[in-house]
């Protein structure tokens, strides 16, 4: 009794929708922001998972080929419950100084891979560093990709201290913005229960970056934001 009347009390002190997975915010009315994680899935990638599930946050997650490959029952879940999913290539090279072929395969087995673990291949692709070109933008687009960047990057490799991280989230958050992290740094995920309450106090609903463009992907060829 005690512990759901705090759950209650809880999500209305957050401001999360009521109806749990299927209440579709839109971000033409309220204040959005959109949190990605680029490079997993990793080892950290399930308890990240654990925190948007209690906090019912929607993130997006930029995969790498050969990651999902080895967890693809992270790649499952991360799917099942109701984040988007992106391509961030196979080996994360910088796609600019490759041939053509090359930066297809690395797009192309990155595809097949989430296919065959999620049946569904990505719209999204974001470019490993965010180098990317005229070219590397083009190549996406043949393969039936948008590229989305970000407005604001945490640098959370380097930081690696959960309260810089948060600091610098909050720093960086501003509406419609879409903010880099990565799950492969532990120190992300440890900050992540105190930035999302700090983020929902200021007024953020936390949503994909599908969720952001009124419930679609940027056309394919075309680069977001
Ligand atoms: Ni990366």
């Amino acid at each position: 009794m005690l512990i759901q009347g705090l759950l209650v009390t809880s999500l209305v002190l957050s401001g999360a929708p009521a109806a749990g997975a299927k209440a579709r915010v839109d971000c033409a009315k309220v204040t959005c922001l959109a949190l990605t994680f680029d490079d997993g899935p990793g080892p950290r990638t399930g308890a990240l998972l654990d925190v948007l599930k209690r906090e019912r946050v929607h993130a997006t997650f930029f995969l790498m080929g050969k990651h999902v490959e080895q967890l693809p029952k992270v790649v499952r879940r991360t799917m099942a419950e109701g984040h988007a999913i992106g391509n961030h290539t196979y080996s994360h090279p910088s796609l600019p100084t490759l041939l053509d072929q090359e930066i297809i395969d690395e797009i192309r087995l990155t595809q097949d891979a989430i296919q065959e673990v999620t049946g569904r291949r990505p719209r999204m692709f974001r470019p490993p560093y965010g180098n990317t070109d005229d070219r590397v933008l083009r190549l996406a687009g043949s393969q039936d990709l948008s590229q989305v960047l970000w407005t604001g990057t945490t640098l959370d490799w380097k930081l690696r201290d959960p309260a810089r991280i948060k600091a610098a989230v909050l720093r960086l958050a501003k509406p419609n913005g879409v903010i880099l992290m990565h799950d492969t740094v532990p120190q992300t995920v440890q900050a992540m229960p105190e930035i999302l309450k700090e983020l929902k106090k200021r007024g953020y609903h936390l949503v994909t970056v599908p969720t952001l463009l009124g419930g679609r992907t940027p056309d394919a060829g075309v680069s977001f934001p």
